[in-house]
């Protein structure tokens, strides 16, 4: 396929754009600053410019599409990861505008353009828990995609705004576009790193409900949204099948989920965070869930 792809060179985005590239995709990744990687070339533009935007989406690709003299192909699938990434990076309300615009822009080029398939990245933090003033505890776990979104910061707000958005375009448009509610990516480097301290302080892991989501199976979700036509809007969790810590799953909902119901009997290291609708209708199928070994 021929992919466009915001935001691949940051820390999600480069391991998902290798892993379409090493499947043989041809990636074009739009960014502020380039991505430094064999095969994937680069276009310097800002999502939150729709003339950017407009024009990106209508672009060559490299200088060898320049020699059948057919004119410029059209990209089979948009992957959208450009965003402000969290709280306290900018000003609140650059990152809501820089999200919000900058979705609005990059769906309404693609469907102007008439790719058919877009897959968006949205977030963990869209359940009010992540970045929360004190704590808020789940209605219900696991969290799956029915649980209410009602955040209170300016990131997450972004990325329920841009759910509805991305909701609007794809019943005007009747394209696929699935949207990816992202738990907090690990890198492969990571997890030497900092698990040995999720390990020891398991509270360390309670805004994000305990999940994780290893970068290298958030590039095989990508690729099931791209291998799965026809769902229309579609949001979907996104996780590993395991938790980020060693503690039992019956300790830490006895420490730190007194009073929230469970609507399954959850195994010893099963995550918190639903993922099986991604696996019922995508065949998604997380590898990396064995950090334990890797420690
Ligand atoms: N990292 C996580 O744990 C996590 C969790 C949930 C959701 N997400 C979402 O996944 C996506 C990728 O996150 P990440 O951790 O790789 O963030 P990142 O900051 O590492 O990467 C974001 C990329 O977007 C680019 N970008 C920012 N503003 C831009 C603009 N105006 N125009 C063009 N490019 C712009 C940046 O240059 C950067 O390369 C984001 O949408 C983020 O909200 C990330």
């Amino acid at each position: 396929m021929r992919i466009l792809f915001t935001g691949g060179s940051g820390k999600a985005g480069r391991h998902a754009v290798k892993y379409l590239t090493d499947l043989g995709h041809r990636v074009l990744n739009v960014d502020l600053t380039p991505l430094d990687m064999p095969g994937v070339e680069n276009r310097i533009a800002d999502i939150a410019d729709a003339g950017q935007m407009f024009d990106v989406m209508n672009s060559y690709v490299g200088f060898d599409e320049l020699e059948p003299g057919n004119g410029v192909p059209k990209f089979d699938a948009v992957v959208h990861f450009a965003a402000v990434p969290r709280i306290l990076i900018a000003s609140d309300n650059e990152c809501f505008r820089v999200n919000v615009l900058g979705t609005y822009n990059v769906i309404d080029a693609a469907v102007k353009a008439g790719v058919q398939k877009i897959i968006f990245a949205s977030s963990e933090t869209t359940y009010g828990i992540c970045f929360a003033d004190g704590e808020r505890k789940p209605e219900y776990l696991p969290i799956d995609e029915d649980h209410p979104t009602i955040p209170e910061d300016s990131y997450a707000m972004s990325k329920v705004a841009n759910e509805v958005t991305a909701k609007s375009f794809q019943r005007r448009s009747g394209f696929d576009i699935y949207g990816l509610r992202i738990n907090n990516v690990i890198e492969p480097h990571e997890y030497a790193e900092n698990f040995p301290s999720y390990v020891e302080n398991p509270k360390l892991r309670l805004r994000n409900i305990f999940a994780y989501i290893d970068a290298r199976d958030l590039g095989h979700m990508v690729e099931c949204c791209l291998n799965t036509d026809g769902l229309g809007y579609q949001i979907f969790n996104v996780s590993n099948d395991t938790l980020s810590v060693a503690t039992p799953s019956g300790e830490l909902l006895q420490n730190f989920y007194e009073g929230v119901p469970t609507t399954k009997d959850l195994g010893e290291t099963e995550t918190f965070y639903a993922n099986d609708r991604a696996k019922e209708r995508l065949g998604f199928q997380p590898k990396h869930n064995d950090w334990r070994s890797l420690l």
